[in-house]
């Protein structure tokens, strides 16, 4: 990811302005270390910049939490803030591509694009971490009349897969760089026919990031359609029995379970190749939802109406991650913008997909910066907890 080391310098050189194309919003400083936050508005896209200070050389890098798809717009933005600033720059990896084939914009969606969605084919299917895009690109390929929602969390890998919608000129992809998990909950009852999940990561020392959970399960029921799929695919024999495990749990919606071994699919991806040649066993699991499921309703207000900046807010929050039944918050950092503004690093949600967000507080307003969290109920639940907190 772009970044850029450069020899310490005044950092009151940095001020709100244009830097070439790049709009400068705000600059902040960590209450906790000597480490800057820099706010950007590139094309339209709000995002964040880190600079991280050591003794020798700093670091001007992408934050993770903000980052665009379009990787370019955070090399135009480091590029252009240290090209005006004529910042001493001892390395860096930023290589700003102009000829590069534009993005198949129009196919790569954001979480926000799923309130009250409309898909353009009756018959909708999704694909849980894509990777290469091989059996995504080939499903699209060979059924033109039927829409694929990959959902991706590693930004490489979905631009990948956009830069092939293009040049193959693929009509029914939608690309979400997003944790599925997440996503799923945004997606309407009852509306797609498959949901993949091939080759999960298996996460044996860190269960809690696992795709395959009661939770996940639960919302893919949900967002089946009767009669619709449920497809694991994997090579883990533990991840093969944790999910059995959870697919034939208490509490699971009326479904129906099929389990296969060394099936061949019509398109072998590159996870799968690698396994085969290793003649490792692959197991498939299909859960069909045999029932239809209400419909969800994503009306949550993430707006902090009239709480607004004050300066007791500091002396209340603490780097405790603050508890409820079910979800939680836990301010991380908090960086000064002004005497009358600030702006909070925090985690909130429930406890196994947790999402991380900033805060921006002035004496006029408090807002998410860059986008609020995924509209769920137990984001919702922790947002209202969030205000409470915050209206001293
Ligand atoms: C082992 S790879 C398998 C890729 C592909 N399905 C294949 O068979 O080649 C797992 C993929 O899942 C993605 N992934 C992991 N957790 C995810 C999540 N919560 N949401 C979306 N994608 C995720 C990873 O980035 C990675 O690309």
């Amino acid at each position: 990811m772009p970044h850029i080391t450069v020899k310490p310098f005044d950092t009151s050189v940095i001020k709100e302005d244009r830097y070439l194309n790049t709009q400068l919003l705000f600059k902040a400083n960590d209450l906790d270390s000597s480490d800057e936050i820099i706010g950007v508005e590139v094309e339209n896209e709000k995002f964040l910049l880190c600079l991280k200070k050591s003794k020798q050389n700093w670091l001007l890098k992408y934050d993770k939490v903000t980052r665009p798809i379009d990787v370019n717009l955070v090399k135009q933005a480091i590029g252009n803030i240290s090209q005006s600033l004529k910042l001493d720059i001892v390395n860096s990896n930023i290589n700003i591509r102009k000829t590069q084939t534009k993005l198949a914009n129009q196919y790569e969606k954001s979480i926000e694009d799923f309130i009250n969605v409309e898909f353009p084919f009756d018959t909708v299917s999704i694909e849980v971490g894509f990777g290469s895009g091989k059996h995504l690109l080939y499903q699209a390929l060979n059924n033109p009349n039927r829409l694929f929602i990959g959902i991706e969390i590693h930004t490489p890998s979905a631009q990948q897969v956009l830069r092939q919608i293009e040049l193959q000129s693929i009509k029914n992809i939608w690309v979400v760089n997003y944790d599925a998990r997440l996503l799923l909950e945004m997606m309407p009852s009852n509306s797609c026919s498959n949901i993949f999940v091939h080759f999960p990561v298996p996460w044996d020392k860190k269960p809690h990031r696992r795709v395959i959970s009661p939770s996940f399960l639960d919302e893919s029921m949900r967002v089946l359609k009767k009669n619709g799929r449920l497809e694991l695919r994997t090579d883990s024999y533990k991840y093969f029995w944790y999910s059995l495990d959870v697919f034939l749990g208490e509490n699971v919606s009326k479904s129906s379970l099929e389990i296969r071994k060394n099936e061949s699919l019509e398109v072998t991806s590159k996870y799968e190749a690698r396994w085969l040649k290793q003649e490792k066993d692959i197991y498939d699991v299909f859960v069909t939802s045999l029932q239809n499921s209400p419909k969800r309703d994503f009306d949550f207000d993430f707006s902090f109406d009239n709480i607004v900046y004050k300066n007791k807010v500091l002396d209340k929050i603490t780097k405790k991650p603050i508890l409820f039944d079910g979800f939680f918050f836990h301010f991380e950092r908090v960086y000064r913008v002004s005497q009358s503004a600030i702006l909070l690093k925090l985690t909130l949600g429930s406890f196994d997909r947790p999402e991380q967000k900033y805060i921006w507080m002035d004496n006029s307003m408090s807002y998410y910066f860059g986008s609020p969290p995924v509209k769920t109920l137990t984001n919702y639940k922790a947002h209202l907890k969030i205000k409470e907190y915050l209206n001293v």
